[in-house]
């Protein structure tokens, strides 16, 4: 009989559950004793897909589009990708160029197994979304955390330097950023840039959110900004959270055609192309366009962001993270750790994060599954009612410790 204690590989200690999945399990026990708990946890919109994404995809199961795809995707969806990012990036990007994934998650795990070795390290500013460091661990890299609590949660050149050693080979970059909903503007952006290219860095840029942002707020690319960057940018997106559908695992890579082409040989032999039917989906609603849908999402997540901020700014003694963009809100609740809540100690984030779905029956994201101890995720893309009512719960729950 197999010994499990010794059965798993090695590397299987550097992995463990998503933060997310655990409180979900959590929320789910509660549930099934009957008790209702708003899900602040999970990192995707509850609105139903896309009008678009949902009528090619009936087309494409009807029109029996049943078969591979090449690994790297369709032709024709790297065209249209291709010519899409041209046009947004103001830089020409071939087809060759792109990368068809399972969810940008598979672009991102591609990318830190074709250019890291092992011992390569790579700066991730903190708060990070923990995919991140788990897949370049994997990869055989090092992740070198860099702390953005101190400032504003944007990456400091001044600190990136720091971190900087004869190892440090990549750069991770998310704006909007998960989990902290801030976006970097244009100079941030050009600063980290010139930084990436005067110490020869790849950069991987990971635009999902890109175009979820709240009024006032631009999402800037890169690579639009500094041109020059293109051969040493890994762009990173996804039609998940544009087009609420997460299960659907269509995403993408973009970068120098080297990478490209080693991507296609290892999606080949690992998860082959992203499913068909999501492909003709994404493929249709690029032809198509379907602004609207982006129109009414974005309307909703502003008055949810508004309502989210008015409450959480009804909390004595904590921090709230700019919420710019994504549809994520950042608390820092340093101050209540090492609390009391009814006489009953809080002396951890996970205590405080199990305590809000105890007592306030509301699901949240602890810091600890984004290197900050000190944090806590809160998705407002939730219904308004539940949104107004697991907050004002958690508004009383962290105002009666103390
Ligand atoms: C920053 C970031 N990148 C990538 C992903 C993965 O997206 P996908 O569903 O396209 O794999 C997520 C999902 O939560 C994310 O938050």
């Amino acid at each position: 009989m197999i010994e499990f204690s010794n059965a798993l590989a090695e590397r299987m200690r550097l992995v463990t559950a998503p933060g997310t999945s655990s409180m979900r399990s959590k929320a789910n026990a509660l549930r099934a004793q009957g008790i209702e708990v708003v899900n602040f946890a999970a990192g995707e919109l509850f609105f139903d897909a896309s009008e678009g994404m949902r009528r090619h995809a009936v087309a494409a199961v009807n029109g029996r589009r049943n078969r591979y795809t090449p690994p790297l995707g369709m032709p024709e969806l790297r065209e249209r990708l291709a010519e899409h990012l041209s046009l947004r990036l103001g830089v020409r990007y071939a087809p060759d160029e792109v990368a068809v994934t399972c969810g940008a998650k598979q672009a991102l795990f591609n990318t830190a197994l074709i250019l890291l070795n092992p011992g390569d390290e790579v700066l991730i500013p903190a708060p990070y979304w923990e995919t991140f460091p788990t897949q370049i661990q994997l990869a055989g890299g090092v992740p070198v955390i860099v702390d953005t609590t101190r400032s504003g949660f944007r990456p400091r050149v001044e600190d990136l330097h720091a971190a900087l050693t004869d190892r440090t080979r990549m750069i991770v970059l998310n704006t909007p950023n998960n989990p902290t909903g801030v976006v970097y503007d244009e100079s941030l952006l050009r600063d980290i840039g010139e930084f990436a290219r005067r110490h020869g860095l790849w950069i991987v840029f990971d635009e999902c959110y890109g175009e979820l942002v709240r009024e006032g707020h631009v999402h800037h690319n890169v690579v639009s900004l500094c041109p020059e960057l293109k051969a040493q940018t890994i762009v990173v997106n996804s039609f998940s959270k544009s087009h609420a559908v997460t299960g659907w695992r269509v995403g993408y890579a973009a970068g120098p055609r080297q990478v490209i082409g080693a991507m296609h040989n290892l999606q080949g032999h690992t998860t082959s192309n992203p499913s068909t039917l999501s492909q003709y989906a994404a493929h249709g609603v690029m032809e198509d366009g379907d602004p609207s849908f982006l129109h009414t999402v974005n309307t909703f997540l502003e008055d949810q962001a508004r309502i989210a901020r008015e409450i959480v700014g009804e909390v004595r003694s904590i921090s709230v993270a700019p919420a710019e963009g994504a549809f994520y809100l950042y608390l820092r609740v340093a101050s209540r750790l090492g609390g009391r809540y009814g006489g009953r100690p809080i002396e951890t984030i996970d205590a405080l994060a199990e305590l809000l779905l105890g007592e306030a029956h509301s699901a949240v994201v602890p810091g600890s599954a984004f290197g900050d101890p000190c944090g806590l995720r809160i998705s407002y893309a939730v219904e308004t009612s539940a949104l107004t009512q697991g907050l004002l719960k958690i508004r009383d729950v962290l105002n009666a410790i103390d």
